[in-house]
């Protein structure tokens, strides 16, 4: 699909702008926006149209409301309205215009490209100044989303004519639209990768979608792939209690995206050599993270010492990353505290915080964002087995902690806290976001409009929420007090993998909370929700990827 901006409404067959030979479909189709009030938006550029669109507005009983719509095709024999603009006209609701939000948008965008995409080649949507530049992203994004498909399984594809959408607006729209087209691109990765069912996107599959990205960039891009090998010398053992009881290896697949110069990762040179040397790489990575100082000496020579890039350690600085951490269960079973059948199959979309993460990655390829940025994809998958792990096990995370494993079934958390570690010990990140499909209880709390978000860190909250705003990517503030940390006390182990009864979202946000060190900025999403739509229509909706280019976006032009 292509998008542009345009300052001037279509041109018609009989001015011979299409294709020379015009078949019946080559058309165009001027999309008009009409508010609750019968206003015709942008009216100005409209004057050519004026009667025709007003005739139409009469002998339809059109109102305005949201999404709703009329069209007058222009035929050949309609000479009287037709006959000095015989381009096919589309009048579409928007309803209130006080109240433009983006779920407003969205829905709107997407009538506009339902209506339009069997019928005609272009559109022009006539914007004017009606938009803010925020609600104009919101409203190109969802324009070219509107027309994602997954049909690669069907024998027959649906077709669409539709190819050119152009937005008569204000030339200065130039890079929000660019920016959407950027996300829009990442986002329908994202997309793709959640909606593979489990048989095709295992871990490894993960890791090739990433190592393909990194071929494509590879000046902004690099991705090293852990094993199970490495993983193991590395200690993280609760990320390796999850991939147990499957026979398809576990990956953490760590994606370097450097728009800034000056990107400085301890972990480096050792990494790198994981995938062709396995066993002595992660060696040299346990004994190089043993010289690393801690958290909070590292935070403290910030402060006091100049960074001299020949240095061995490196500490954080106004170019250390972004870390984004995405839970990667390609398929969740439950393991050995199997799930009920229904629906079952929906657990292949639950890898979609690291579809999220390496969508985002993309999106910022194309957008080419001056920011430093890790991924994380926490890939595994939750199978039952005779090696499974059981209800009841203890396992002794990468930074030392024992977790009791009393459901199997609470795995994202299990693959996430060892990613955690991972990422603080060889990067040092200026913010930690993780993004899971962690909880059904926050699909309790808050259905499948906003994302939850927990955070240790008022600044990163902040920036998320403003993210969340602007973007209409939507999440909610919810809350992560010490008094719920009780819940996760184990009586054998340091924690429990699960809280019992109550604030089910809260508790597995205070589990991932143990494995953040003190002073480490950290936000935790839980997209439960959000991350696809249920039922019969079931299909990835690639968020929160709008939410985090957003967060990027303002975080670049901040630094
Ligand atoms: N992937 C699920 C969470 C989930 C469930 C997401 C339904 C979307 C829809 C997660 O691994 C899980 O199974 N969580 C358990 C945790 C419980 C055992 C404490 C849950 O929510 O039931
Ligand atoms: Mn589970
Ligand atoms: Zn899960």
């Amino acid at each position: 699909m292509n998008i542009k901006l345009t300052q001037s409404l279509p041109k018609t067959h009989t001015q011979k702008i299409l294709k020379k030979e015009a078949k019946s479909k080559d058309a165009a189709c001027l999309v008009v926006l009409i508010d609750d009030q019968k206003n015709i938006l942008a009216e100005s550029v409209l004057s050519d149209y004026q009667t025709r669109i007003e005739q139409l507005i009469e002998v339809s009983h059109f109102n305005g409301k949201a999404c709703e719509t009329v069209a007058d095709y222009a035929l050949a024999g309609d000479k009287k309205t037709t006959k000095e603009n015989p381009v096919q006209l589309l009048l579409v609701g928007v309803g209130n215009l006080d109240k433009l939000r983006h779920s407003v948008l969205e829905k709107v965008a997407n009538t506009i490209y339902k209506s339009t995409q069997k019928r005609v080649d272009s559109i022009t949507v006539v914007l004017g100044d009606i938009l803010e530049e925020n609600q104009f992203g919101q409203f190109a994004l969802s324009l070219l989303a509107a027309s994602y498909r997954f049909d690669k399984y069907k024998s027959e594809q649906q077709t669409s004519v539709l190819t050119d959408i152009y937005l008569l607006a204000e030339p200065s729209l130039e890079d929000s639209l660019n920016f959407a087209q950027a996300v829009f691109t990442g986002q329908s990765l994202t997309r793709d990768v959640a909606n593979e069912p489990g048989n095709i996107c295992f871990p490894a599959y993960m890791a090739e979608q990433a190592q393909e990205l990194a071929a494509t960039y590879p000046d902004l891009l690099k991705v090293t792939v852990l094993g199970e090998k490495e993983m193991s010398a590395l200690g993280m053992n609760c990320f390796l209690s999850v991939a147990q009881g499957s026979t398809k290896e576990g990956k953490l697949v760590l994606m370097e995206y450097r728009g800034k110069s000056n990107f400085s990762v301890n972990a480096d040179a050792d990494t790198s050599k994981a995938t062709t040397n396995s066993a002595k790489v992660a060696g040299g990575l346990k004994a190089l993270a043993d010289k690393l100082p801690t958290k909070a000496a590292s935070k403290k020579a910030a402060k006091n010492a100049k960074q001299d890039s020949n240095d061995d350690v490196q500490v954080a600085n106004d170019d250390s990353p972004i870390v984004l951490v995405g839970k990667g269960v390609t398929f969740d079973s439950g393991g050995i505290s199997i799930k009920p059948g229904a629906a079952m199959d929906e657990m292949k979309f639950d890898m979609g915080g690291s579809a999220a993460v390496l969508g985002t990655i993309k999106a910022l390829c194309e957008a080419r964002l001056p920011i430093n940025v890790v991924g994380a994809l926490a890939c595994a998958e939750n199978m039952p087995s005779g090696d499974a792990t059981r209800p009841g096990d203890i396992i002794i995370a990468m930074n030392g902690k024992s977790v009791e494993i009393l459901n199997t079934d609470a795995e994202g958390r299990l693959v996430l806290c060892d990613t955690l570690c991972y990422v603080q010990k060889y990067y040092q990140p200026k913010a930690i976001i993780d993004v899971a499909t962690l909880t059904g209880a926050c699909v309790v709390a808050l259905g499948h409009v906003r994302s939850a978000v927990f955070s240790n860190d008022e600044d990163v909250l902040f920036d998320l929420e403003n993210a969340s705003h602007l973007s209409g990517d939507l999440i909610w503030h919810m809350p992560m007090d010490d008094e719920y940390q009780a819940q996760i006390d184990s009586p054998i182990a340091d924690i429990q993998n699960i809280g019992g009864k109550g604030a089910g979202a809260v508790t597995a946000a205070c589990f991932l909370s143990r494995f953040i060190e003190e002073g480490q900025a950290w936000a935790h999403l839980d997209i439960a929700g959000t991350a696809w739509i249920s039922g019969q229509d079931k299909a990835a909706t690639g968020r929160p990827v709008p939410l985090f280019m957003q967060y990027l976006r303002n975080s670049a032009n901040m630094a």
